[in-house]
């Protein structure tokens, strides 16, 4: 891989494109306008700077990357791409129209990847160009630190596509793991019910905001409480990706939390909006209420 096109500049997006351009491969980016895709570019130097003053890295080294990523207006740029991922919104009808528009400036060798949380690989290979071509790889956010990448092939995934997207997963300095084409795959089929069960516990009254995430914290030792989480993963992808898992399992054990219904109809999404189950507005974040 030498030249990969990212679709969607937001925080996957653009974590992918830091990564993949921090080991020496181009990145093309594009989103819904040529200003996102820039916002998106914009944020990726923002982070580096951190990483400057922090002199986890040089600012040569900081500009060299940043001077691999260029943002696009459309997919055309990306006819000479080794790889197109798309990382848009959990949405099934917006990738469908993706793999179907990129899909025309697909290499003849090259794949197109989805970095969907939830949705079945299978089923959106419909709307791509070649199936045997086309593979689910899922990162973690913050993608250039989390260290893990699945490679979840679709029924048609040739075992070409799958080996090159475990070395490309590799080469990016991540673990691979292979994991089934069914809702959430492996690990969000294991985390995103434990979210929900949280935001389901928080409704219930079980627990306020800070005991629920006190307590996965200390007493699991998770990194981050669940609600504090599911602010950083984005409520409306939490709920999407809870309806995929319900309405393609038929399982009610998967229905969203009534209460995370609410927060995403409030226009709460987590720390994206600024206001989830914590307020962002201050110096650190507190419980909204
Ligand atoms: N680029 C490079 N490095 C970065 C970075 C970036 N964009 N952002 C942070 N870092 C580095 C920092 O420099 C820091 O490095 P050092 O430890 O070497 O100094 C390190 O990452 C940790 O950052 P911070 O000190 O700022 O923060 P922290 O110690 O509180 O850790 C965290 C932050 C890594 C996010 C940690 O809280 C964590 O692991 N949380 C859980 C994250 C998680 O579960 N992610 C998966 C979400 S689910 C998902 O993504 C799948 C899905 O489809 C829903």
């Amino acid at each position: 891989m030498q030249s990969v096109g990212i679709i969607g500049a937001g925080i996957m997006g653009s974590g992918i494109a830091q990564t993949v351009a921090g080991k020496g491969m181009d990145v093309i980016l594009t989103d819904v306008s040529l200003e996102n895709a820039e916002k998106g570019k914009a944020g990726i130097a923002k982070s580096l700077a951190k990483l400057v003053a922090k002199e986890k890295i040089t600012q040569t080294d900081a500009d060299a990357l940043l001077a691999r990523i260029t943002p696009v207006a459309d997919y055309a740029a990306m006819s000479g791409c080794d790889l197109i991922i798309e990382a848009a919104t959990e949405r099934e009808d917006i990738k469908a129209k993706i793999f179907e528009a990129a899909g025309k400036v697909l290499g003849a060798n090259a794949i197109m990847a989805s970095n969907t949380s939830s949705i079945p690989i299978t089923r959106m290979a419909a709307s791509s160009p070649d199936a045997a071509r086309f593979c689910g790889l899922h990162f973690f956010n913050p993608v250039p630190v989390m260290g893990l990448v699945e490679v979840i092939p679709g029924l048609a995934t040739s075992q070409d596509t799958i080996d090159r997207m475990k070395a490309f997963g590799e080469k990016l300095g991540k673990t691979v793991v292979l994991a089934g084409d069914e809702p959430g795959f492996v690990v969000n089929r294991i985390l995103c019910p434990m979210l929900n069960e949280a935001i389901f516990v928080l409704g219930a009254g079980i627990g306020s905001v800070e005991d629920i995430d006190a307590g996965c914290r200390i007493g699991l030792n998770h990194p981050m409480g669940p609600l504090t989480l599911a602010d950083f993963v984005g409520l409306d992808t939490l709920l999407e990706i809870m309806k995929v898992f319900h309405s393609t399992t038929g399982d009610p054990k998967y229905r969203p939390a009534p209460l995370l219904q609410k927060y995403v109809e409030a226009g709460w999404y987590g720390r994206k909006s600024g206001k989830g189950f914590y307020d962002y507005s201050g110096e650190t974040p507190v419980p909204s209420r």
